[in-house]
């Protein structure tokens, strides 16, 4: 009982903490893709869809993906686990669909101006990010159709995905920094919005990592 009350204000420190951070996260992923779309201007030439487009997918669609199973800032916290999962389905498969446009755009622009490919740490650890993405994506299909791996249970491809899916997004965020490091973008923002631009998907890889790992351990803990 004394117990009880002492961990009361502490849960709900715990659970203000954690609904800040990820009413923190929402805003910085939407701030960070609008301010890529101003920065990059799609359409104003080829290259300029490549950095909105892997922003789109990494900072906004991916996050979102994840932030909506967040037990403490998901917009959808009403909606049954089903219709969640059906929506983080949807959001995947638009930040696939960016990512490999992404690449596409980026690598046929590299070929038209006689550039070499992949010669950049963030055009190495990027082409890594969009096969791993794609790979994660396919691996989860048996999660909708189970039948495609009986052998393995249900929650046991759960956590192996949500593991997994973690390496991605921290794949994605770490592309993105290296991306804000290239000489386009340094040298199209002044250093102060750098490290302000720098800052959202380092933060965001943090809130998220702490999402997944506590969703993870708390299923483990109450399985054991
Ligand atoms: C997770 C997101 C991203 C991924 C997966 C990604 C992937 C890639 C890949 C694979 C290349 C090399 C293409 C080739 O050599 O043919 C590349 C190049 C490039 N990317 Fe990204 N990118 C991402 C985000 C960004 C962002 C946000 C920016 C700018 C702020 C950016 C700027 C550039 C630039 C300037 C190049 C050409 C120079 C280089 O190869 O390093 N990228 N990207």
């Amino acid at each position: 009982m004394a117990q009880g009350k002492e961990t009361e204000p502490e849960a709900r420190l715990y659970t203000c903490t954690r609904s800040v951070a990820a009413a923190l996260t929402h805003v910085l992923c939407i701030a960070f893709t609008a301010f890529l779309v101003f920065v990059s201007r799609p359409g104003s030439s080829l290259f300029s869809w490549h950095p909105f487009l892997m922003t789109l997918a990494f900072s906004f669609f991916m996050t979102e993906a994840i932030l909506l199973f967040s037990p403490h800032g998901s917009p959808l916290r009403k909606f049954t686990h089903k219709t969640k999962g059906r929506i983080h389905w949807a959001l995947q498969v638009l930040c696939v669909t960016c990512a490999v446009v992404g690449l596409a755009v980026i690598a046929y622009n590299k070929h038209l101006n006689g550039k070499p490919h992949f010669s950049s740490w963030h055009g190495l650890l990027g082409l890594i990010t969009v096969c791993v993405v794609g790979l994660q994506s396919l691996a989860a299909v048996p999660l909708i159709y189970h039948g495609l791996a009986k052998s393995w249970s249900l929650a046991k491809l759960k956590r192996y995905h949500a593991a997994s899916g973690l390496v991605t997004y921290l794949l994605g965020c770490g592309s993105l920094l290296l991306g804000l490091c290239s000489a386009w973008f340094t040298g199209s923002v002044s250093s102060y919005t750098w490290y302000l631009s720098a800052l959202c998907p380092a933060l965001s890889a943090l809130v998220i990592m702490d999402q997944v790992s506590r969703t993870y351990t708390a299923k483990k803990r109450l399985q054991s």
